[in-house]
């Protein structure tokens, strides 16, 4: 049964939180039944807090809520959850210890007489994966030894159930490449079509445009404009956010390449790289896309000894001669760093940062904390860099002794990236570095990656997002399985071709977690070819 169209379901009304001070102030807003309502704004603008209010992950400060015109206060997400109140946090909220299938059916654990039936466990969340195309993850992996992207899809499949009344969804697709969007958007429609109340929360503007009905923007905690979705236009929407003009980086000239800084020949590991001969070159900006599960974020942590590779090398090249040679790839990141190696990670979570520190601690951490230079810390010194980098960066923040903890996720991102601002390095490896950071930020940190090519360092970039590859590189690599399958010039490459080679040679999934699954036949790509033509068809 459809619902007739404006029917509310939930009303929110003069909704506010204060911290140290006030984040979110006088929200009022109707969702209705049916309806995709996109909630957009600055990174810090209060999204995730607003979106939290509502499933009971945080307690307001004032105003009320009504769930079917009844008063709603949920004390608990299971409280929300209970109502059939569900969110996809930004921050994934799963029990890395625990199975995919303990993770999807946590609450709802199938059980005779005390004992968990592991057979229908695994069935039940082999049924809820099928609905994402993620049915090549097996239900018994332990969540950890997923890559951050899979880790997402299990986090959506979790709460695509039933008796749900209103899904929120904070930035669900920010580490999600065009495959697993689509599978979430087609999950959407079907949710719409049940007459599910919707909130979707990104900062990919043309994903809104695709989905939602109506948006409504956040500035300053404040809600500045809710209007239906159809022909507003992406600048507007960024004014509004932004209160400023954002220039993308559309159309760059190629920047000019410098010798081989760092080369890698047949680097791999297991199944999760099969052998990977890559050079990043002086001043310019190397591209890597590809399927999540693809092989990306496993080559990067090769390239820095983040994993041990079980083959192949590395060398680093400094006016002509070696500098560094590693044979079967380094021995651990201390040595990579040595080297003058940086990565900014994907997962700022569990990698990237420690949460409960300052800003100031964070962002001039060396070394991944284990190094000390010089035994002493200068303080004075380390304010000044802490708060050069706040301001270079615009991280919102009451000031630089603020706990990462407490910052929005897109300003944590920006500390993960302040850190190897303020670190010499000559090669950067970035790992989805705008992951959650809005198009104004964005902008902010293509400058500082300019700069840095200007510099002659070698960057190498993995990223989700095709059109940042597209606008932000001067070649792009494309991973398949755990290959290079392709690597397109500047002026070469379309979306479609770089789509294409995505899909190109997804095979042999089933024994290997850390990979997704493609819709495609058997493999004719060759490993490692740089320069190659994409033989094969868009799925
Ligand atoms: N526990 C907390 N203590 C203090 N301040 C907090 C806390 N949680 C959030 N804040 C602050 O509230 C503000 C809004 O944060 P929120 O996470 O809602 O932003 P957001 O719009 O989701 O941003 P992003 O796009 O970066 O995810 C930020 O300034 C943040 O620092
Ligand atoms: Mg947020």
């Amino acid at each position: 049964m459809n619902p007739p169209a404006a029917q509310p379901v939930l009303s929110l009304s003069a909704m506010g939180k204060d911290y140290a001070a006030p984040v979110l102030d006088d929200v009022s807003l109707v969702l209705n039944a049916g309806e995709v309502l996109a909630l957009t704004g600055e990174n810090g603008a209060g999204k995730s807090t607003l979106s939290k209010m509502v499933c009971g992950l945080v307690q307001p400060t004032r105003g009320q809520m009504l769930l079917d015109g009844q008063p709603f206060a949920p004390g608990s997400r299971r409280d929300a959850e209970r109502l059939g109140v569900r969110m996809v946090m930004q921050e994934l909220g799963l029990v890395t210890t625990l199975s995919v299938a303990e993770n999807l059916l946590l609450d709802r654990l199938p059980h005779k007489t005390g004992w968990i039936r592991r057979a229908r466990l695994h069935e039940l969340a082999a049924l809820q994966l099928a609905k994402i195309g993620m049915q090549n993850i097996d239900p018994a992996t332990p969540v950890a030894r997923l890559g951050i992207g899979q880790q997402q899809m299990v986090e959506i499949a979790r709460n695509l159930q039933d008796d749900t009344r209103v899904l929120v969804l904070d930035e669900p697709t920010a580490m999600l490449t065009p495959r697993e969007t689509s599978h979430l958007f087609e999950q959407i429609d079907l949710l719409k079509a049940r007459g599910v109340a919707i909130v979707y929360v990104s900062h990919r503007l043309e994903e809104l445009q695709r989905i939602a009905d109506r948006v409504a923007v956040l500035r300053d905690g404040r809600l500045v404009d809710v209007r239906a979705m159809a022909g507003v236009r992406e600048s507007e929407l960024v004014q509004r956010m932004v209160g400023r003009e954002v220039h993308e980086h559309e159309g760059r000239e190629r920047r000019v390449a410098g010798p081989v800084l760092l080369s890698a020949r047949g680097i791999g590991r297991a199944q999760a790289v099969r052998g990977v001969d890559i050079d990043l070159r002086a001043g310019e900006v190397m591209g890597l896309a590809g399927l999540v599960g693809s092989g990306r974020t496993e080559l990067v942590r090769l390239l820095f000894g983040a994993d041990r590779a079980d083959r192949g090398e590395i060398t680093l090249h400094e006016n002509g001669k070696v500098t560094h040679h590693a044979r079967k790839g380094w021995r651990s990141p201390m040595q990579a760093i040595r080297a003058g190696i940086g990565l900014v990670t994907e997962d700022r979570k569990s990698q990237g940062l420690l949460l409960p520190q300052s800003i100031r601690v964070n962002a001039t951490l060396s070394d991944l904390g284990a190094v000390s230079r010089a035994g002493w810390l200068q303080p004075a010194k380390e304010r000044g860099i802490a708060q050069k980098l706040v301001e270079l960066l615009r991280i919102r923040s009451r000031n630089i002794e603020q706990p990462v903890a407490t910052l929005s996720g897109g300003n944590q991102q920006k500390v993960v990236f302040a850190r190897w601002l303020h670190r010499e390095c000559k090669v950067l490896l970035l790992d989805e570095p705008t992951r959650g950071v809005d198009v104004g930020a964005r902008a902010d940190l293509y400058a500082q990656l300019d700069r840095m090519t200007d510099d002659g360092r070698a960057l190498l970039m993995v990223s989700s997002d095709l059109r940042e590859l597209m606008a932000m590189c001067d070649r792009i690599g494309v991973m398949s399985a755990g290959r290079l399958v392709a690597v397109f010039e500047r002026g070469e490459w379309s979306e479609q071709s770089l789509l294409a080679a995505a899909f190109s040679d997804a095979t042999g999934r089933a024994a290997n977690p850390q990979a997704s699954a493609a819709p495609s036949t058997e493999s004719t790509a060759s490993a490692v070819p740089d320069q190659t033509a994409v033989t094969a068809d868009t799925p």
